[in-house]
């Protein structure tokens, strides 16, 4: 590159005091059109982490620039090359419906790498395509994000990706007793949907499900939420819009897994025809459920979606995505997703799982001893823990509630309330929707076979 360019590159490292930690970048403008700026990043050890940093970086540096060619990754193994092309393709995100928008005009990467570093590429850009997607999905305001829309893009995405979409519309979901979806959705002019993707490759020899949160807005319903906690819950359905990204990969990423995707949507509004606190609702399978708090709607779309994986799709093993209570994020804080398990095995696979796609994941209980305070006087269950039993822990008494829906089968649910939306651009992550999980959930299913 020195010679090349004429210019002696080593030089201007010393010179800038370079130290090459991770992400660090330097400039150097030339006097000349192509190229007309050589930046240097930091690339620490080269580890899949700190590659991630780096693409991120530099990414983030060039959201003016329309074209780069990189040789960061020429001695990179493939997955910390992979780990490079994500951060760079998800730095350069960003959502506008502006009448005047200024888009990101990265139109060109040329990468070097060396032997095997095609698939790795080609891994890393169906990735980074699916956590786009899924940042769009959520960014959508809520205006133009009904229910039915919601299942024409899934059915979009199905089409495109050899996956078969079969959506309930609301005289489906009553005549097949899906109970907790049409009641949420009952306070809206615009009716749920439950939408049903599959993935069936050949010779599959596990059915894995995934359940994804798709409330398009977040109202709280009746037990109406203050304004200011209603403002960000158009991204109530980022669970959901993270499985529809995902399985929308799933081909080009070669899963040999059975895969179903369900997003039960709805949109949770207060209103004549709303579900009131104080009814009982009857839940696909049977169960019935006394609703003490309207805006505790999520597990009432998600346990019904549960009700019937388990006993209709019969998989082994089911994971769901949630932003499922504020609770969470008050224990965890917004970086980490809250994963609960039942079993280690599954746990550690999706820590693991996290760690290499880079999202940050933390396990937590499900404590025996709090389950109690789920118990109603009227039906089988209540949906939110008994005041008097005193147990807070909001996401733990959420994520047993859910349990209850599972059968017993193997199962995993990460409530991601705080890490679905970022406040502020930082690093891979842009400001808005994150697409959180769908990174964790593609690594995951890539080990399966
Ligand atoms: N969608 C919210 C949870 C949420 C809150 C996500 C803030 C992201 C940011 C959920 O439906 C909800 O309202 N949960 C209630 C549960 C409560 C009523 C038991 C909550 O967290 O307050
Ligand atoms: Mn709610
Ligand atoms: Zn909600």
């Amino acid at each position: 590159m020195s010679a090349r360019l004429g210019i002696d590159l080593g030089a201007h490292l010393v010179r800038e005091k370079a130290k090459g930690q991770p992400g660090e970048l330097i400039a150097l403008p030339l006097a000349q059109e192509q190229p007309r700026l050589v930046l240097f990043v930091g690339i620490g050890t080269a580890s899949v982490e700190d590659m991630r940093t780096a693409g991120a970086a530099l990414g983030r540096r060039c959201r003016d620039v329309t074209s780069v060619a990189t040789t960061a990754c020429i001695n990179a193994e493939p997955a910390a090359l992979r780990a490079f092309i994500e951060g760079l393709l998800l730095s350069t995100y960003s959502f506008s419906v502006k009448s005047d928008p200024k888009p990101i005009v990265l139109e060109r990467v040329d990468v070097d790498y060396r032997d095997g570093g095609a698939d790795a590429l080609d891994r890393a850009r169906a990735t980074a395509r699916a956590v786009r997607l899924a940042r769009d999905l959520t960014n959508t305001p809520s205006l133009g994000k009904s229910p039915a829309w919601l299942a024409d893009r899934a059915a979009e995405v199905g089409l495109a990706a050899d996956v078969q979409v079969k959506v309930r519309d609301e005289k489906a979901l009553v005549a097949e007793k899906f109970g907790g979806i049409t009641a949420v959705g009952a306070g809206s002019t615009r009716p749920p949907r439950l939408i049903e993707l599959s993935w069936r490759p050949k010779g599959a020899r596990t059915h894995v499900v995934l359940v994804g949160k798709g409330i398009t807005f977040d109202s709280g319903g009746l037990s109406i939420k203050p304004a200011d906690g209603m403002t960000a819950m158009k991204t109530d359905m980022a669970g959901g819009a993270a499985v529809i990204a995902v399985m929308g990969a799933l081909g080009a990423l070669g899963v040999r897994a059975r895969v179903t995707g369900l997003v039960p949507a709805a949109e949770n509004m207060p209103s004549g025809s709303a579900l009131r606190p104080g009814d009982v609702i009857r839940h696909y399978g049977g169960r019935t459920v006394e609703v003490l708090n309207t805006d505790a709607e999520g597990r009432l779309v998600l346990a019904d979606a549960l009700a019937y994986a388990d006993s209709k799709l019969r998989p082994d093993v089911m994971i769901d995505l949630a932003t499922l209570t504020g609770a969470a994020t008050v224990g965890l804080g917004r970086i980490h997703g809250a994963l609960y398990a039942t079993e280690d095995l599954l746990a550690g696979e999706l820590i693991a799982a996290a760690h290499v796609g880079g999202e940050a994941i933390w396990r937590m209980p499900l404590v025996e001893d709090y389950r109690a305070s789920l118990d109603s006087a009227v039906a089988d269950l209540r949906n939110i823990s008994d005041p008097r039993a005193h147990v807070s822990g909001g996401s733990i008494t959420a994520a047993l509630f859910l349990r209850e829906f599972t059968g017993g089968r193997r199962w995993a649910h990460l409530d991601i309330a705080g890490p679905a939306r970022a406040d502020k651009d930082d690093g891979q992550t842009t400001r808005g929707a994150t697409g959180y999980g769908v990174r964790l959930l593609l690594r995951w299913l890539e080990t399966l076979d």
